[in-house]
């Protein structure tokens, strides 16, 4: 499964992206306003940070808007996957778009319907948003695990990228399934790392270690 990193703060992407952790970098209109940044400058800033995928979001409500803004945003580096969000509108966007030869994101998808429209209009990465599915007493893993079934019985190519992802766990779990990509913010990514048997191993360890009184450096 590839890793994409959620948001558009650069010293998160910069350490996740040395250490090879990130195979991509999505953003989002409130991430951009969260940054506090101009849009076309920190995509430009992260697109020449990380060679994969970079999601950037139109904002457009028609389809000719989200083509325009899209075809403006594409401008800013080859890696650029335009966003566009599962309505009517963002379906047609989406296959002009890629009959263009641009990678397409389809974000905001809460359905396995909503993918299967996706994937007939041709999208790159369909981002079915697990943790707001979770927030509403419905299971967003399922959704992912609904997906990943239709897409095989029809060879659809659209990557499933599991978003609002909100644990280490969605991590495991959308891995499990089989989602091409899962896309989730540092910390999450980080907190992989975590395990309270570590720790403890590691205390004890040390303790012992102590005890023996010897250096290794
Ligand atoms: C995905 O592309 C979205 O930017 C993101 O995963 C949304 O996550 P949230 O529901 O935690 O805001």
């Amino acid at each position: 499964m590839k890793f994409f990193v959620d948001t558009a703060e650069i010293d998160q992407i910069r350490e996740l992206n040395d250490l090879g952790m990130i195979d991509g970098v999505t953003t989002n209109p409130s991430l951009i306003m969260k940054s506090g940044r101009d849009i076309k400058e920190v995509t430009k800033e992260i697109c020449g940070i990380v060679d994969g995928p970079v999601s950037a979001e139109t904002v457009a409500l028609d389809a000719e808007g989200m083509i325009a803004e899209g075809r403006e945003l594409a401008k800013i580096a080859d890696n650029i996957a335009v966003k566009v969000p599962l309505t009517w509108a963002g379906l047609k966007a989406c296959k002009t778009l890629t009959d263009e030869g641009r990678m397409v994101n389809v974000t905001l998808c809460f359905s396995a319907n909503q993918a299967l429209l996706a994937a007939k209009a041709g999208a790159t990465f369909i981002s079915p948003f697990i943790g707001r599915l979770d927030d509403i007493n419905l299971d967003g893993m399922e959704l992912i695990a609904d997906i990943r079934q239709i897409y095989d019985n029809y060879g659809f190519e659209t990557q499933i990228l599991a978003a609002s992802i909100r644990s280490a766990n969605h991590m495991s779990e959308a891995a499990k399934i089989g989602a091409d990509v899962a896309t989730a913010p540092a910390a999450v990514i980080k907190a992989m790392a975590n395990h309270v048997l570590t720790d403890k191993g590691l205390e004890g360890f040390l303790k012992d270690w102590e005890k023996t009184g010897q250096k290794i450096l």
